[in-house]
């Protein structure tokens, strides 16, 4: 049996967890800063790092407390290392660093990127989980479709070129006027809205397992706004794109949704076919996504899980959940462990 501590403060959430055998979540804590970076229309990461500062030690003994147990009961201290906004890395690692001095308990640095992966043995916590999964990691910073060949084994098939398919919906949702974040608003208008409106591009026609966005992106942008009229008709920087009046907000949100949504499905659905696995693995804020759920399931004709909502955006018993599989495999890192603000998950991720 472990009971693992994690901390997880990557980007705009302040969390921390209580996980007993990478399985089963005593507690979870999550403090949002959704509120505090919904004026800037997205992350602002100084603030960002002060905001952590302020609710780390609360979250944490929070965390603890839930769980019912004291930091004696505490078999290692996991928190992310990365990747993710120095400046709020930063504030996780140097307080699972204070906590790891002073209780005598091991530190585990770990991937972001594994903590979403592993917030699926978080779902059903008697059911095995066979493998090889292929695993879709689709976040506000991250695309990543992985083979999974057993615990630490990743084979990377593919990933986004340019913009993370969180992002695209994030930014195409500050172009539409959706409050931040752009994702569950988007889903929200789509609902109501005609996939078929409007026709924007879907996947890359290609062999590779590779995703773009910014493309559709631009062909959002270019179907909503006025065009610019100023000087050689060309828009000024600085200039706020206009949205057209007549346009259906709804419409633009559902055809956008489905064009991404096509192309996750399209080419996650070949990668499973290719390398046969039994079953689909959804992870990060994007898989909360209830369109993409339901066409992965129908397109794909196998299996899919995800995770509960709670679990899908950033949290840290993913983070605990993937240090108790790091600390079975003897992984101990040292207090002077730095930072890893861009970190690839491979199987030679922590070797490295
Ligand atoms: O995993 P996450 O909390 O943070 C990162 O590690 O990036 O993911 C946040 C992203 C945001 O871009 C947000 O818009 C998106 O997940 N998201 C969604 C939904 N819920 C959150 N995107 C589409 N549909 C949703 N229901
Ligand atoms: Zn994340």
């Amino acid at each position: 049996m472990t009971t693992i501590l994690g901390i997880e403060t990557s980007c705009d959430e302040t969390a921390a967890a209580v996980v007993l055998d990478g399985r089963t979540v005593l507690s979870n804590i999550v403090a949002s800063q959704i509120d505090l970076h919904a004026r800037y229309g997205g992350v602002f990461p100084e603030l960002a790092s002060r905001a952590h500062i302020e609710a780390i030690g609360a979250v944490v003994e929070q965390a603890v407390h839930d769980a019912g147990i004291g930091y004696e009961q505490v078999d290692a201290i996991a928190v992310t290392r990365g990747p993710g906004l120095v400046g709020s890395l930063l504030v996780g690692v140097n307080y699972a660093k204070g906590l790891a001095l002073a209780t005598g308990k091991p530190l585990l640095g770990i991937n972001h990127l594994e903590g979403h992966v592993y917030s699926l043995w978080l779902t059903e916590p008697g059911r095995e989980i066979k493998f090889p999964a292929l695993v879709l990691i689709v976040s506000g910073g991250h695309t990543e479709l992985l083979l999974m060949e057993d615990h630490g084994l990743y084979r990377r098939l593919g990933g986004t070129l340019d913009d993370a398919a969180g992002e695209a919906f994030d930014k195409v949702g500050r172009l539409l006027g959706l409050p931040f974040p752009g994702g569950p608003n988007i889903e929200r208008a789509a609902m109501m809205g005609n996939a078929i409106a409007y026709k924007f591009p879907r996947a890359k026609r290609d062999d590779s397992y590779d995703f773009s966005f910014s493309g559709l992106k631009t062909a959002v942008l270019r179907e909503v706004t006025v065009p610019p009229t100023g000087g050689e008709g060309r828009a000024r920087r600085g200039d706020t794109p206009r949205l057209r009046a007549d346009i259906s907000i709804n419409d633009v949100a559902a055809s956008f949704q489905d064009a991404l949504v096509s192309a996750l499905v399209e080419k996650t659905a070949r990668a499973a076919k290719a390398y046969q696995v039994t079953e689909i693995l959804l992870a990060g804020g994007v898989s909360a996504n209830q369109a993409l759920r339901q066409r992965m399931r129908a397109e794909a004709g196998l299996p899919v899980r995800y995770p509960p909502l709670n679990l899908c955006t950033d949290n840290a018993a993913m983070i605990a959940a993937a240090g108790h599989y790091r600390s079975l495999s003897g992984l101990r890192h040292r207090l002077d462990m730095d930072v890893k603000p861009m970190w690839p998950l491979t199987s030679e991720t922590y070797t490295r």
